[in-house]
């Protein structure tokens, strides 16, 4: 092979004409103090606001306040080890977290760092802490159920997809057990869940993610931890961490998603302490001005994405994977009237159907959790909360000690937007609930005055004693939505009256059992049908009536069979 010599030279002169030279300009600043999760960094004078930089030993800081003369920087990791002098390096580039599939499953920092002993996650996809929320256009009211598989809060405060349910109360009154029965209730719903422990003991949330694995939820869930330990910028960071983990789901899939952030009082705690450090202003009770905007800005991230459709050709198969590029007329339609406006374009093109993108729809569903003192809602940090969110669950000390767990206080919850994404059997029997737990409580107050009652009275604090008692349910036994909406009925139907309030849930439990095994056609009809058509109620009332007859209380104890004989009877009477 021969070389030609002006080949080789003309080949070189193209390069050294194509040679550009990339000039880096990195910033460096150096730390003018250092303190307590806090620097003020000199010397940044291009940084952007919420922009890393990077300390000498490779500690993370997040840029916060940009002074005249200085920076202040939020140190995420170990502050101790950052001395004065210390040069700090800008990144240009805003804070983002690994996100994707290899997360799931895992416990990780605020920074996304696994903290599981689990080895590295091999995750190549991030996304940015914060983000935007999306826009009016791109949403969809809320349509679907996000089941927490708790009686009490399907039929009464139900939640949907995309919505923000507050759950509100005093210390140690089972905030955490609802969230955590929530996320169990998801397992095989395909709903990716982020569990979001904001300054909580290391132990705590080691229990839970114990209790995760137990009953297999670790295997669409997340858990974001920034313990008590854990210096204050990594506690405030947590819920902006967790949700970007969720929105990755949320907008690249169009999946569903359930984040807990347990709890947004703590995180506001944190991010009080950071803002005092940082020099800025107190408001009230001490919290910075955008305490509000802190919280706000993180749930309004949670949404109910709106669907796009496209139309295609009829024989495209039912799994098959639908992008905007795939309409056959280059146009996509968005939300509720675009479905609208499919349909009548359909009418174009012969041989096709509509379809949703496969990637459209997501939503993000929250739980955000407040710690309240003696009760007091009306306090700074959770009337803020409460304006955000779309509802809230309070739970209510006295009741919890009195034995009523989960201690909803259906008085004061209230849920505005998830009774439209409620199953219209469960919305049928739960407006039958709501109107005896009303009456209930009226007469309840009224009863304890020991008054003498006629019968109708009687009757209705009866029903009231039963439906508490058959609201009540243990931790780890989040319930299929036709389980409840099948206690619930035997309920309203006054089913229950006869049964002797202690013996409510072990009544329940076996009925449950016996529509499971022996009148599985009622039930299956049930779940096919989503309502109380003719067909189900009057299977229901026949199941009902067989099982009450067939129904022999506890286990017989020699003395007290007379007894049961005689309940049996009186129950035998009582025709539904
Ligand atoms: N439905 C229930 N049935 C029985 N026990 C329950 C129920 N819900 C909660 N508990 C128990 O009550 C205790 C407090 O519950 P939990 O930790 O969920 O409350 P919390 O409000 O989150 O407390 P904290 O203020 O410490 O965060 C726990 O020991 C828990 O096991
Ligand atoms: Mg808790």
């Amino acid at each position: 092979m021969k070389f030609r010599a002006d080949e080789i030279t003309s080949v070189i002169q193209r390069e050294i004409e194509q040679f550009q030279s990339e000039v880096t300009r990195t910033e460096v600043g150096r730390v003018l103090e250092v303190g307590d999760g806090i620097a003020r960094v000199h010397g940044l004078s291009g940084v952007m606001n919420g922009e890393m930089v990077a300390f000498e030993n490779g500690v993370k800081g997040l840029a916060l306040n940009l002074e005249e003369s200085s920076v202040g920087v939020i140190i995420l990791g170990d502050y101790t080890k950052i001395r004065e002098g210390e040069t700090v390096t800008a990144t240009g580039e805003l804070l983002s977290v690994p996100v994707g599939d290899a997360m799931i499953g895992r416990v990780v920092n605020p920074l996304g760092e696994p903290i599981d002993n689990q080895g590295p996650i091999p995750s190549t996809t991030t996304r940015l802490v914060e983000s935007p929320a999306p826009g009016i256009a791109d949403r969809q009211p809320v349509d679907e159920p996000m089941q927490t598989g708790i009686k009490a809060i399907d039929a009464m405060t139900p939640i949907g997809r995309g919505q923000r349910q507050l759950i509100i109360g005093d210390r140690k009154t089972g905030k955490t057990a609802i969230a955590v029965d929530a996320i169990l209730s998801q397992k095989g719903t395909g709903v990716v869940c982020v569990y979001v422990a904001i300054a909580q003991k290391e132990s705590t949330t080691a229990n839970l993610v114990e209790i995760f694995r137990k009953y297999g939820a670790m295997d669409y869930t997340i858990v974001v931890a920034a313990g008590a330990s854990d210096p204050a910028p990594l506690q405030y960071l947590a819920p902006y961490t967790g949700t970007a983990m969720a929105e990755h789901f949320m907008y690249g899939q169009g999946r569903a998603t359930l984040c807990v952030y347990d709890d947004l009082s703590k995180q506001a705690v944190a991010y009080r302490e950071l803002s005092l450090l940082l020099r800025r202003p107190p408001g009230r009770e001490a919290y910075p001005g955008d305490i509000f905007y802190a919280h706000s800005r993180l749930l309004e991230r949670s949404a109910k994405l709106a669907n796009k459709y496209v139309i295609v050709p009829e024989s495209t198969p039912s799994d098959a994977e639908i992008t905007e590029t795939s309409a056959v007329n280059g146009k996509v339609y968005l939300g509720v009237p675009g479905a609208e406006e499919s349909k009548h374009e359909l009418a174009n093109h012969a041989g096709h159907k509509v379809v949703k993108t496969t990637t459209s729809g997501g939503s993000l569903t929250a739980l955000p959790l407040i710690e309240t003192l003696e009760g007091e809602v009306s306090a700074y940090i959770p009337t803020n909360v409460i304006s955000i969110t779309d509802g809230q669950i309070y739970l209510q000390p006295d009741l919890f000690f009195a034995g009523v767990r989960p201690a909803v206080d259906v008085g004061i919850s209230v849920s505005r937007v998830g009774g439209k994404a409620q199953i219209p059997a469960m919305k049928k029997v739960a407006g039958g609930l709501r109107l005896d737990l009303a009456a209930f409580r009226e007469l309840e107050a009224f009863a304890q005055l020991g008054t003498e009652l006629d019968k109708a009275t009687q009757q209705q604090l009866d029903r009231g004693y039963r439906m508490v008692e058959l609201l009540k349910q243990p931790q780890f036994h989040p319930m299929d939505v036709t389980d409840q909406v099948m206690s619930i009925f035997a309920g309203t139907e006054g089913l229950l009256d006869a049964i002797p309030i202690k013996e409510v849930s072990r009544f329940e439990e076996q009925f449950l059992e016996f529509m499971k095994t022996k009148k599985s056609d009622v039930r299956d009809l049930l779940v096919k049908e989503r309502k109380l058509s003719d067909g189900v109620v009057s299977g229901l009332k026949a199941a009902l009536n067989e099982f009450k007859a067939s129904y022999r209380g506890p286990a017989p104890a020699a003395p007290s069979t007379a007894k049961n004989t005689a309940n049996n009877a009186v129950l035998a009477g009582t025709e539904v």
